[in-house]
């Protein structure tokens, strides 16, 4: 949603902030602004657009200080402008605060504050904070922060500076990611690890309701009775490289072509050679109970859900439904102590999922977190979680997220089916061997992709491309055409290959694209008759084939390696993520950073 960073030590601050926001311009970059204290005095610098405007707005000399906070924001309340950018001031502009999150009860506290004489000059839930620490403000820092905090209704992670406490900062959480950074003599605040990354790899992961009192010597962590708590350091163990770019022209493709290792390591969660099914985060005493189970998730993670689905059902004869957090947490899910909740968020943020998260617990359910990012809020409210081990995920567009999902929904239907013997233990060893030849598989796929380098080329001029797929190959053409919308700009849809007879062939005209997904042979006639319905209509057809496949009724074919259809998904989203990539690229597109998203959306 939004990025926070903070200073506190020996060093000038500026150029540590500007860093640190650096790292985190993924979470949004709608505006940016840094504050530094000095001599009893907050100098704040803000500017609208990428991060690079404000860098070229702080010019030498200027916010010179040691003690300093900064913001790049994801627009949820009043427009990208300066006065809407944090950091936000009192009036008296003592106090400076950047907030990531939304503050639900924004409208009534600026009610009562604006009652007792205070104004504001922008259109954000923000600005309510400081005045409200103002209000709160009898000399002690913390106190009023916390005081403030407990009017607060919604999310925020917040840094708060004082004029009268330059020696300090004070960090606060609840529902919005925030960590503190520990080096030598200096301190960190951060909404995520890889801003501070490059000076320190010691973090505390604070906890919702918690409270930071950082020095540039210590650190001091207090509930929101002041109560003190000890937390222990977690040490963070992947590389700042892996935060990076490593030579590819965009965080989307060398994630892209991350996956065969992201796959390899996430399936150590689960299967390896020679050993029994395991399913970390999990002992099957605990989930044996069940007797259905719901996926909940956004955007991608619920693509991932719909092929876990299918396969759950497939190999445990379990029952599973699959929901868009956002409609479930608002309908009324048949859901008891005998379901199992499976979250899935590479984030572990999103704000829909958390919400359905904690409606499930509320109902008694068991719930299990299938997500990318240790310390989450999503990790640490599930009652079981599953990591997948995809490495830091910048681009917007999930990719490596996405199939390593895959696999943890593998990992769960095979630990399942061995503990409740769906499976005999000779099919669940084939599943097994065929699951570690995936990263093999992807790997072979992915040196394809110059052909979609070249095919994507024929597109760029289109304003419409449809997906197909049939079963499981309807679960990737979702993906494939959410991909090509959030970075193309080109409008997509997906549709059930037997569905289009049912009203969306009207849309089919000479010259239309579509691109079929087919990999199971059960199906394959079945899909062929679908092009063929719409051949016949002049429209042009790329087809996603498994090896064997006939090109017949196709334009254009990309074929995949020959795999169990079940494990199909893995291998053919991958010329779809590349498709839209190439695509993105040759129209000129912001493919790390398309427009109107963020990385992790933590409001409703
Ligand atoms: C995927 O490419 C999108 N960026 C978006 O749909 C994303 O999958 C969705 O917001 C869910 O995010 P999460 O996995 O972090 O919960």
């Amino acid at each position: 949603m939004c990025g926070i960073v903070g200073y506190i030590g020996q060093r000038e601050a500026k150029e540590l902030l500007l860093d640190g926001l650096k790292k985190l311009e993924y979470r949004g970059y709608d505006s940016a602004g840094i504050a530094v204290l000095q001599r009893g005095a907050l100098q704040v610098k803000r500017a609208v657009g990428r991060l690079e405007n404000l860098c070229a707005a702080t010019g030498d000399g200027e916010l010179s200080g040691t003690v300093g906070i900064g913001h790049t924001r994801w627009a949820t309340h009043g427009a990208p402008s300066v006065e809407n950018s944090h950091p936000h001031c009192n009036e008296a502009g003592t106090i400076a605060v950047v907030h990531n999150g939304i503050i639900e009860n924004h409208e009534e506290l600026k009610t009562f504050l604006m009652e007792k004489g205070y104004r504001f000059r922008s259109e954000t839930d923000t600005e309510v904070i400081p005045h409200l620490i103002d209000f709160y403000y009898q000399g002690e820092l913390l106190e009023a922060v916390q005081k403030a905090a407990r009017q607060m209704k919604g999310s925020y992670a917040v840094c708060v500076m004082h004029v009268q406490h330059p020696e300090q900062i004070v960090a606060a959480r609840k529902d919005s990611p925030l960590i503190v950074g520990l080096g030598q003599d200096e301190n960190f605040v951060a909404s995520d690890i890889p801003a501070v990354l490059k000076e320190t790899r010691d973090v505390y992961l604070l906890e919702d309701g918690e409270f930071a009192v950082v020095t540039a010597n210590d650190v001091n962590l207090y509930d929101v009775e002041k109560k003190p708590i000890q937390r222990s350091v977690y040490h963070v163990t992947f590389d700042e490289n892996a935060a990076e770019k490593d030579g590819y022209d965009h965080f989307m493709l060398k994630e892209i072509f991350e996956q065969p290792q992201a796959i390899r390591e996430t399936l150590r969660g689960c299967v390896a050679p020679g050993q029994p099914v395991v399913f970390d985060g999990v002992d099957y005493q605990d989930i044996a109970h069940i007797r259905e189970i719901f996926i909940v998730a956004c955007g991608t993670a619920y693509h991932a859900g719909l092929v876990g689905k299918n396969v759950i059902e497939r190999l445990t004869n379990i029952p599973v439904d699959v929901d868009i957090a956002s409609e479930f947490r608002y309908r009324h899910p048949i859901i008891d102590k005998d379901t199992l909740l499976v979250v899935i968020s590479q984030s572990g943020e999103t704000a829909d999922t958390l919400a359905a998260l904690r409606l499930a617990q509320r109902r008694g359910c068991r719930v299990l977190a299938v997500t990318n990012v240790v310390g989450s809020t999503i990790a640490r409210e599930a009652d079981h979680v599953f990591y997948t081990h995809a490495g830091p995920e910048i681009a917007v567009a999930s990719t490596k997220a996405y199939t390593t999902q895959l696999i943890a929904l593998y990992g769960l239907a095979l630990f399942l089916a061995e503990h409740k013997g769906t499976l005999s233990e000779a099919e669940c060893e084939m599943v097994k061997q065929e699951m570690l030849q995936l990263p093999e598989l992807t790997a072979q796929v992915l040196e394809s992709a110059e052909s979609l380098h070249t095919l994507a080329d024929k597109f760029l001029q289109e304003n419409d491309i449809f997906y197909l797929g049939r079963g499981l190959d309807h679960a990737v053409a979702m993906e494939g055409s959410l991909k090509l919308k959030e970075i193309s700009y080109i409008h997509s849809e997906s549709y059930a290959g037997g569905e289009l007879k049912h009203g969306p062939i009207a849309l089919i005209e000479e010259g239309t694209v579509v691109i079929a997904v087919s990999t199971n042979e059960r199906l394959r006639g079945k899909m062929e008759s679908n092009v063929k319905e719409v051949v016949t209509r002049g429209a042009y057809v790329l087809g996603i084939l498994t090896e064997g496949f006939p090109e017949s009724v196709f334009d254009d074919v990309f074929y995949l390696p020959e795999v169990n259809p079940l494990f199909a998904p893995v291998l053919a989203i991958l010329p779809l993520q590349l498709l839209s990539y190439y695509i993105a690229v040759g129209k000129g597109c912001d493919v790390d950073k398309p427009r109107n998203l963020a990385k992790s959306v933590t409001v409703e």
